[in-house]
């Protein structure tokens, strides 16, 4: 069950600075539940969680369990909407730093995520001596920071297996029919997974993208397929009430009385990736045409040390979304110190979650005298069925927020700018006339 308390943040808006939001809001749900807004080619992730291809989920767990059996380390070779979620998810459900802990599945290395190459002689070099498997993800099949990773990884692979041992050890994850990857994996006779044609990489964590590196980390899908169904039935039934409507209508609310930046909040070291895919759910959905709100994301009480002043006395242009975990895995108890030399046996008997909750509620109500207001989303414990919810609560919200925003939650415009000039920069064939005008530019 994912919760939103708003009483922290109320005090801060006049009645009417929410009301004045419910058309855009029914607007917003027509176009979800018609599937007719800008973007509409892209909600698949809508119906997801109860409409997925049962054959290719049954696949997906015959290949991690191959994978299992056979490999040291997993390389997941993705970028964008292609990791982030696979990251976030494995990270909260097992360890931030799941390489180290004990446990009878692979590593996992995520790379192909930028163009550093210390990056990923790393994961090269991690992998050196251990059984690999790589499972590479890429929608278009031509990002280029993936494919050149791929062509790093392969190369180093072909030293150590036969074409015939690789078809065992490459599974690609990609567009069902179109692409260099799904051509490539064509040929070369690779397993195969799909990403929808009608789901976006930020959306796309429930699909294969997500499921088969999640499920090689030893969670359960299936746990996390019934938790975003019972959000989706949950939200639906609660209508225009539900609890992911309101949260973006409250985030439309703070940002037209001129809040730009939303900070996500987290106390548990385990969320941290999950602000990472957050960002770029948020970050690629509503920053477009002049709009949107910055999505930044913070790690308490760490980040109390470095960020918390800005956030208590700096430019009041923020709003908080804390992330707060009801249930901890594990209860450590503050032990009784006879010499109490660092002073604290004031704090002997109390568990470590409950001075977290302290922590959060005192840092919450000094935020909330710096002028900042606060949101609380509240989930129960680190499990599947959690991660399941609360992934369709944020999806849904963005979507509804989007559209409350004007702006089609689904596209990416902005993205291919950049790319432009680097392939002019690199010299890219076609690239020509480009390569020029920046060049030119920069002698300026
Ligand atoms: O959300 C998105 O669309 C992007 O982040 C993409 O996922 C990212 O650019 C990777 O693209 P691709 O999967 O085509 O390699």
């Amino acid at each position: 069950m994912i919760r939103l308390e708003d009483k922290y943040a109320l005090s801060f808006l006049k009645e009417d600075d929410i009301a004045s939001l419910t058309p855009a809001l029914q607007t917003a749900d027509g176009y979800i539940r018609n599937r007719n807004g800008a973007g509409n080619d892209f909600t698949g992730w809508i119906d997801l969680p109860v409409n997925y291809d049962k054959e290719e989920f049954a696949r997906i767990k015959a290949a991690a369990k191959r994978i299992c059996e056979t490999s040291d380390a997993l390389i997941v070779i993705g970028i964008g909407g292609s990791y982030l979620g696979a990251k976030a998810a494995i990270d909260f459900l097992r360890s931030p730093n799941y390489n180290s802990i004990k446990k009878d599945t692979p590593d996992i290395y995520f790379t192909g995520n930028s163009f550093s190459g210390d990056d990923l002689k790393e994961v090269l070099d991690a992998c050196e001596g251990k059984r690999v498997s790589v499972n590479v993800i890429s929608k278009s099949g031509t990002t280029t920071e993936s494919a050149l990773a791929f062509r790093f990884i392969r190369s180093e692979l072909e030293k150590r297996y036969s074409r015939e041992e690789l078809k065992e050890r490459i599974y690609c994850t990609t567009d069902k029919a179109r692409g260099a990857l799904k051509n490539f994996a064509d040929a070369e006779g690779y397993e195969t997974f799909v990403i929808p044609d009608d789901i976006g990489g930020r959306f796309s964590v429930l699909t294969a993208v997500g499921l088969l590196p999640i499920a090689v980390a030893g969670c359960d899908i299936d746990g996390l397929m019934q938790g975003a169904a019972a959000m989706r039935e949950q939200c639906f039934a609660d209508g225009l009430n539900n609890v992911a409507y309101r949260y973006a209508v409250l985030r439309n609310a703070f940002y037209n009385q001129g809040k730009r930046i939303e900070i996500l909040a987290s106390y548990e070291g385990a969320f941290r990736s999950m602000a990472e895919w957050w960002k770029q759910l948020y970050g690629e959905s509503e920053g477009k045409d002049g709009k949107g709100i910055f999505p930044a994301s913070v790690a308490f009480s760490t980040d109390l040390h470095s960020l918390g002043q800005f956030i208590q006395d700096g430019s009041r242009t923020m709003f908080e979304t804390v992330v707060r975990q009801e249930k901890p895995v594990n209860t450590l108890t503050v032990p009784f110190d006879e010499l109490n030399t660092d002073t604290l046996n004031y704090l002997a008997g109390m568990t470590m979650n409950e001075i977290n909750d302290h922590a959060m509620t005192g840092t919450l109500l000094a935020h909330l005298d710096g002028g900042v207001p606060n949101l609380m989303l509240t989930y129960d414990s680190r499990c599947e069925y959690t991660l399941g919810e609360m992934v369709y609560f944020f999806e849904l919200a963005c979507a509804a927020s989007g559209y409350i925003l004007g702006v089609n939650p689904f596209d990416q415009p902005g993205v291919e700018d950049y790319k432009r000039n680097m392939f002019a920069l690199l010299g890219k064939p076609g690239y020509e006339s480009q390569k020029e005008a920046l060049e030119n530019k920069m002698k300026l």
